[in-house]
């Protein structure tokens, strides 16, 4: 095992730094067309009315990213949930129903069960986003896509969650083009898609200063990890990192809720992390960050550089490089990755092994 790591510390930080390889890996087909997706995509993506994602853990954010796109691009309704969820839950399938399975592994339990009890009479088909061929979750579907993450070891999922955000990307084309088909712009998505291995690999290249955030976690309990919109699973996903490695107690929430609950908890012993892009919920943002600095808490701004936020007392400002609401979540992913990672590494936990978890969980 000594040797495929290389000169890197741990697998984690291997495949995070594998990443701009994996996503130009993912996304390298000449042309997108519904055939990607198997035989039968062509005749079902034009008939889908909704789209209900399915998954555990880290890739389940994937689907609630996935959501923002599917809707807003495509104009389908989305829904997502965690398959141990869904598997017991009396829900009501639309009618036409795309069913989404994402997995890293492809074996997950409660992915596959949740799959194999869907209400067959309302769904379609069932389409999994998956790394590994021919795993259980690949069989059961009529559709995939694979995802080129290549092998994952470290159990905190990384390069597998940002190919399935490229993957989730291309569906949200195909479905765009067809049940949007005046409308849509092809061209910005096809852009974010050649984009992301360059604008990550920026990312990447700030590892160290990221690092030199750590004296301010690793003697921390708790962290709270704030975004709006499309950037809330963002920092799902951060918290999820932070807690899986470091043994951080973090929670994520969307910004506008600090004011309903979390701002209690808010002093100087809570760093607070933010995740905020140059969109049209910044100024909100800007505003809920005064909340927290009002209150002593220290603030992490991970911020686009075009946004303005200005280093001071009691906030910390990492710059992200310019990107769009089909790149950022990629980008800033990454960023809190390495954040997770570096602080875990400044702890002494067993980062690739992290203490009762398991890569996979094929058992419920
Ligand atoms: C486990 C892993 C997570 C993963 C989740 C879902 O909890 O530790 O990293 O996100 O399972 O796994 P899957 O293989 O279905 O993506």
């Amino acid at each position: 095992e000594a040797d495929l790591l290389g000169d890197y510390d741990h697998y984690m930080l291997k495949e995070m730094f594998e990443q701009p390889a994996r996503l130009e890996d993912t996304v390298a087909y000449p042309a997108l067309s519904d055939a990607l997706f198997g035989d039968q995509a062509a005749e079902v993506f034009p008939a889908v009315s909704a789209v209900q994602i399915i998954a555990c853990g880290t890739s389940y954010h994937a689907g609630l990213v996935a959501r923002h796109w599917i809707e807003s691009i495509a104009g389908l309704p989305c829904q997502v949930e965690v398959a141990s969820e869904y598997r017991y839950r009396q829900s009501v399938t639309l009618a036409n129903t795309l069913i989404v399975s994402i997995s890293q592994s492809g074996e997950t339990a409660d992915t596959l069960a949740a799959l194999k009890n869907c209400d067959r009479a309302n769904v379609l088909a069932r389409l999994a986003i998956c790394n590994v061929d021919h795993s259980a979750i690949v069989r059961e579907s009529e559709l995939v896509f694979l995802t080129r993450a290549g092998a994952e070891i470290g159990v905190a999922s990384t390069k597998a969650f940002t190919t399935q955000l490229a993957a989730l990307l291309i569906l949200t084309e195909r479905l765009a083009t067809h049940h949007r088909p005046d409308q849509f712009d092809a061209a910005p998505v096809a852009a974010a898609l050649k984009d992301m291995p360059s604008a990550v690999a920026r990312v990447l290249s700030h590892s160290d200063k990221i690092a030199a955030l750590t004296p301010q976690f690793v003697t921390k309990h708790h962290a709270l990890f704030l975004g709006r919109g499309i950037y809330h699973p963002i920092a799902m996903e951060g918290a999820l990192k932070l807690k899986e490695i470091s043994y951080i107690h973090a929670e994520a929430y969307p910004a506008g809720e600090l004011k309903h609950g979390p701002l209690a908890l808010v002093d100087s012993d809570m760093p607070v992390v933010a995740v905020a892009p140059n969109d049209e919920l910044l100024e909100k943002l800007r505003s809920n960050l005064e909340e927290v600095k009002a209150r002593g808490g220290q603030l992490f701004v991970f911020a686009d550089e075009a946004a303005g936020f200005k280093p001071g007392p009691g906030i910390e400002v990492i710059p992200m490089p310019h990107c769009s609401e089909l790149v950022g979540p990629v980008v800033y992913t990454v960023a809190l990755q390495l954040l997770s990672y570096h602080v875990a590494v400044g702890k002494g936990t067993d980062v690739d092994k992290p203490r009762n978890l398991a890569k996979s969980v094929t058992v419920e």
